[in-house]
């Protein structure tokens, strides 16, 4: 077997309705549905490469040899693809089907990890993509999602573009990039890792008495967020999205353990936000399971809630990002 390579590239996404809890914890199906837009100024590229002379799979990610719970992670979402090939293919490369198959994995990222914009749902789409590319394989968008979210639950929704829907499987696109100019300032009040990552939290989520109110409620948040989309009605999409936001985070904060991902600079944002709105601008706030504020806002509103944002104290950085499409192979 010669080497066989393929890079792509994917978005993060940020949820404007979330995801938490999981209905089955080892196949990512999770308790409720939710929405997201892809967030097309950050990108992770990722390469695969299968390489019949590797004794062990190699990954490195912005430019580091990844080990431990990463590197597991990434390998076992390799053995993931490589069983997800039809049998023809497997007896075509014996490798395939004997587990011998090692690859190189290189992938970038033009954004900081693990400051809670979810390096793992782009990271876990473009390694999709490139891996069943570099095996030749063809699947359809929604095989391709749903083997992301085998990876983490959240990259299912990076497979697809623009605005989009994870009903349980897999995701699906529900409106185009060119549909609303959003826009996600991310303000950035703190570069640690966090500490406690989102599967753990996931598997916490039904420890909460709130888990079960807010699953129960998500048909009703689904509906206000899809017509706030179809019709761009910001004060909808406002409302909808903090009280989401807000929801999740409640059922995080009372969990045993409990966790609290904020800071006091994530309240002082979530304030501010809630003025300049009050003054007129359209802007949102959402947080992920992490210490910064995504102030969702229409592109007119970008400057002034950028110098908003840049005037408070404990903000580090701001990121911004537009709608982006869907993950593809270079
Ligand atoms: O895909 P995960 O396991 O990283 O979970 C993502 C969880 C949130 O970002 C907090 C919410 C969401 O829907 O993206």
């Amino acid at each position: 077997m010669q080497t066989q390579k393929a890079t792509a590239i994917a978005f993060p996404n940020i949820a404007l309705i979330k995801y938490w809890g999981n209905r089955d914890q080892a196949l990512r199906l999770p308790s409720n549905e939710s929405i997201s837009f892809n967030l097309g100024d950050l990108r992770t590229t990722t390469s695969v490469e299968f390489d019949p002379r590797l004794t062990r799979d190699e990954v490195s990610i912005d430019g580091h040899a990844v080990a431990n719970h990463a590197y597991e992670r990434v390998v076992h979402h390799l053995d993931r693809v490589a069983d997800s090939a039809p049998a023809a293919l497997k007896h075509s490369m014996p490798a395939l089907l004997d587990g011998r198959l090692r690859a190189r994995v290189v992938s970038n990222n033009t954004f900081p990890m693990g400051v809670g914009i979810a390096s793992s749902a782009s990271g876990f789409a473009a390694l999709t993509l490139a891996a069943c590319a570099a095996l030749g394989m063809v699947k359809t968008e929604a095989e391709l999602s749903g083997l992301a979210r085998l990876g983490s639950g959240s990259a299912c929704r990076s497979v697809p573009g623009g605005f989009v829907l994870w009903r349980d499987a897999y995701a699906v696109s529900i409106a185009p990039p060119r549909q609303w100019n959003l826009v996600d300032i991310i303000a950035i009040v703190a570069g640690k890792h966090k500490t406690v990552g989102s599967t753990e939290g996931h598997a916490l989520a039904d420890t909460s008495p709130l888990q079960i109110a807010r699953v129960n409620d998500t048909a009703r948040r689904l509906n206000l967020c899809e017509q706030a989309i179809a019709h761009c009605d910001f004060e909808l999409l406002a409302s909808v999205i903090e009280q989401d936001a807000l929801m999740m985070h409640a059922v995080i904060m009372t969990s045993q353990p409990s966790i609290i991902y904020w800071v006091p600079a994530t309240f002082s944002i979530i304030e501010a936000v809630r003025e300049l709105r009050r003054s007129g601008v359209p802007v949102a706030f959402t947080i992920d399971a992490g210490p910064n504020v995504h102030c969702i806002c229409e592109a007119h509103a970008l400057k002034q809630v950028k110098q908003a944002l840049w005037q408070m104290d404990g903000v580090r950085d701001v990121i911004q990002s537009d709608v982006g499409g869907p993950a593809y192979v270079v």
